[in-house]
């Protein structure tokens, strides 16, 4: 998530030869007793995906003596911090990794302190603003998905950029404007530093990480990196354009915000704050010929999605036309999409999965239903926007993960979107819950409602969503699916500074209300006015299935001050020692410990008092106790989260230290006046110098581990 130039978050406004099932085959022949070690390597984490599969669960084998030992939350909580530095508990050791601006291979170019690499360059590099990741083992001849802890592909998210830091002070740049002038050269340098990053890396006998940077598996994928759309959404009218009229391939994908992974070995990235890359200067009046017959679609789609006259300030489509939604009405359709890379097959075609729906995504949980089903959970970051499951067509053979019809089972499913009802009795945080099909032809999604085709109910996702009654929440980010439960799942709703405003008003069921631009009455799922605290939901599917089509929920907690005793009161298992405000990453440990991220305000004064930096909290799913485990640097947010399949390395991201944003504790002049963020950009460690001292912030990996060398938090 993002803050960015202005809110990024969108408050304001070779081969696939993974041999995964000879490597599981291979190790139960050998070794019986290492069968469930095994499956757990599939990413460990692939737990969730084995919940309710007969016979490859985690509970038909005793467990390790070593597990018993293991306790849910294992570690002394650490207090707030202010510093501009990562916070530990004690016993533990955290070091940056593979910060933005990292040459990937032997010959790409250095970093350059002043930020004066070229596009060329950052294509080279690190991309920017890390976020969501996920850690894919090697096997032991180093050269496909396995099960090893000490080298892999850390494969992670570049959501977007800070202009005041990515960009060099020019000898031509006028004294007011630090991005002036704006070239195409910059835009692309921007477009360089989003995507995604193959990073292949190891670990040593010490324990320290290393990026091996002479590896064909070092990868960027970047906003002009040729991908396939693919799915019922491929190749229709509003997804061509006169540079693709096909409207089969597009360049890039943008701001990736968090992810998935898949049991056959892909990588899951979701874009979600696209929107602000492009402008349309006359808001569609002007729209290019040729795309007249579309326009109602057209004008409509930048409205509900929140595509806006210059957008976020990235000025791209002042000078690449491409991103010019008046000269390029419909390449806006073609972002907003879940996207499949192959990390072990560095020559592949990322694939943009349309069968998922057009949000702004913020992850893909995945889980494999009893009957085998895929499902997909994803949530649509805005305020008042939704939850949907994608449930897949085909089933998954659990017996060659790596098939090539596993790889096809996200081209076709059905989608759908959550109402969360009050149950039996109003009040008392819980109720039940129905997922409504986004399917064309019911629902009222017809061709007289603007849904002639399957097609147009994904790339329309919002309004069809609309249309059939779906619940208003308080901005969806993550989910997580509990792999210790079959058919439970969690979910972080950040903030919603516009429930419960006034006057009251709901998305209307026609398509027609603008991105975040309803004030929905609070009700039994988002239950507090002027949300700005945030929550974490949790739902149990019917009978534990992820293809159930109704749901019973409950609140897990409602963050916020403990001395408040109104309406705006925060739950009990929030503590004088566990304050945190907006959680955002949310993942489950193979353990089953709940993993909290925060994205909100650092001001630490009036609501936010004794929260300090954004940090990372553990929790116990089972009593619900939350322990704070890790605080940020100064400005940062703390997104993305990974584990070695023994746990014994954890990987989180500090994205954007340093932002400079709007926060109220920004850096003031020595007369007390705030830092404008053109005295920031000439200045560019004004606010925060991590990870390396003396030199502009930077986002990074952290490396966490234990002294001991235990599993974290254990
Ligand atoms: Fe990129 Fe909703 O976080
Ligand atoms: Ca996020
Ligand atoms: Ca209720």
């Amino acid at each position: 998530m993002a803050h960015s130039i202005r809110d990024d978050d969108g408050v304001s406004n070779p081969s696939h030869n993974l041999n995964l099932d000879q490597v599981v085959e291979q190790a139960i022949a050998a070794q019986p007793s290492r069968r469930r070690l095994l499956l757990g390597g599939l990413g460990v984490a692939t737990l969730p995906f084995l919940t309710g599969l007969a016979g490859c669960g985690s509970d038909d084998e005793p467990a390790p003596a070593a597990a018993a030992a293991e306790k849910m939350l294992g570690f002394t909580a650490v207090g707030i911090s202010m510093a501009d530095a990562v916070v530990v508990p004690a016993g533990y050791v955290a070091s940056a990794f593979l910060p933005w601006g990292e040459p990937i291979s032997p010959t790409a170019p250095a970093w350059k302190a002043d930020a004066s690499n070229t596009a060329a360059d950052q294509e080279q590099q690190v991309g920017d603003n890390h976020d969501g990741m996920w850690f894919f083992p090697f096997n032991a001849a180093g050269n496909a998905l396995g099960d090893r802890s000490d080298e892999g592909l850390l494969v992670m998210n570049h959501e977007y950029i800070n202009p005041e830091y990515f960009y060099a002070i020019e000898a031509a740049t006028p004294a007011d404007d630090w991005m002036a002038p704006f070239t195409l050269e910059k835009a692309r340098k921007a477009q360089a530093a989003h995507g995604v990053g193959v990073y292949h890396v190891k670990r040593h006998a010490d324990g320290a990480w290393q990026h091996v940077k002479a590896s064909p598996y070092n990868r960027r994928i970047h906003g002009n990196t040729p991908m396939s759309l693919q799915g019922p959404a491929a190749g229709h009218a509003l997804m061509k354009t006169a540079a693709d009229p096909s409207g089969t391939e597009v360049l890039g994908t943008l701001n990736n915000c968090a992810n998935g992974w898949t049991p056959w070995g892909t990588y899951l990235t979701c874009e979600e704050n696209w929107n602000g890359y492009f402008g349309a200067p006359t808001s569609g009046a002007t729209i290019a010929a040729g795309f007249q017959d579309q326009k109602a679609d057209i004008i409509g789609g930048q409205s509900r999605y929140g595509i806006t006259k210059e957008g976020f300030g990235y000025r791209w489509h002042t000078v690449d036309p491409r991103f010019d939604a008046d000269v390029n009405p419909n390449e806006p359709h073609r972002f907003g999409w879940v996207v499949e890379i192959d990390p072990f097959a560095p020559a592949s075609k990322p694939v943009k999965r349309t069968a998922l729906g057009r949000i702004k995504h913020e992850n893909a949980e995945m889980v494999i239903a009893p009957n085998g089903k895929v499902v997909v959970y994803m949530g649509d970051d805005e305020r008042n926007e939704y939850i949907y499951k994608f449930v897949s067509s085909g089933t998954f053979d659990k017996a060659n993960p790596t098939s090539a019809a596993n790889r096809r089972l996200l081209e076709s499913g059905t989608l759908y979107v959550a109402r969360f009802d009050a149950g039996a009795t109003t009040g008392d945080a819980m109720g039940t819950g129905v997922w409504i099909p986004l399917v064309q032809g019911s629902n009222g999604l017809t061709a007289a409602n603007g849904f002639a085709s399957q097609a147009d109910v994904l790339i329309k996702c919002r309004q069809a969503a609309d249309r059939v009654g779906a619940t208003m929440m308080d901005r969806p980010e993550w989910i997580a699916a509990n792999p210790k439960k079959a058919g439970e799942v969690y979910i972080t709703l950040t903030n919603n500074s516009r429930r419960g405003g006034s006057p009251a008003s709901s998305n209307n069921a026609d398509g027609t209300t603008s991105a975040g631009g309803a004030r929905p009455p609070v009700d039994e799922a988002n239950p507090r006015s002027n949300n700005v605290w945030g929550h974490i939901l949790r739902w149990n599917e019917a009978g534990g299935d992820g293809t159930a089509l109704t749901f019973t929920w409950d609140i897990f907690v409602m963050a916020g001050q403990p001395g408040i005793t109104d309406a705006r009161k925060p739950s009990a298992n929030i503590n004088a020692g566990n304050l945190f405000n907006s959680p955002d990453g949310l993942a489950f440990d193979s353990f089953g410990r709940l993993w909290i991220q925060t994205d909100g305000s650092y001001a630490n004064t009036g609501d936010f008092a004794n929260m300090g930096n954004n940090q990372m909290l553990a929790a116990d799913p089972a009593t619900k106790e939350i322990r704070r485990f890790l605080v940020g640097p100064s400005g940062c947010e703390i997104t993305g989260v990974t584990w070695t399949p023994d746990r014994k390395t954890m990987f989180i991201n500090v994205q954007h230290p340093g932002e400079i944003g709007s926060h109220p504790n920004r850096p003031k002049n020595a007369d007390g006046s705030t830092l404008t963020d053109n005295q920031i950009a000439r200045n560019a460690t004004a606010f925060s110098q991590w990870p390396n001292k003396g030199e502009r912030p930077r986002s990074a990996t952290v490396v966490v581990r234990r002294t001991d060398g235990g599993v974290i938090g254990g």
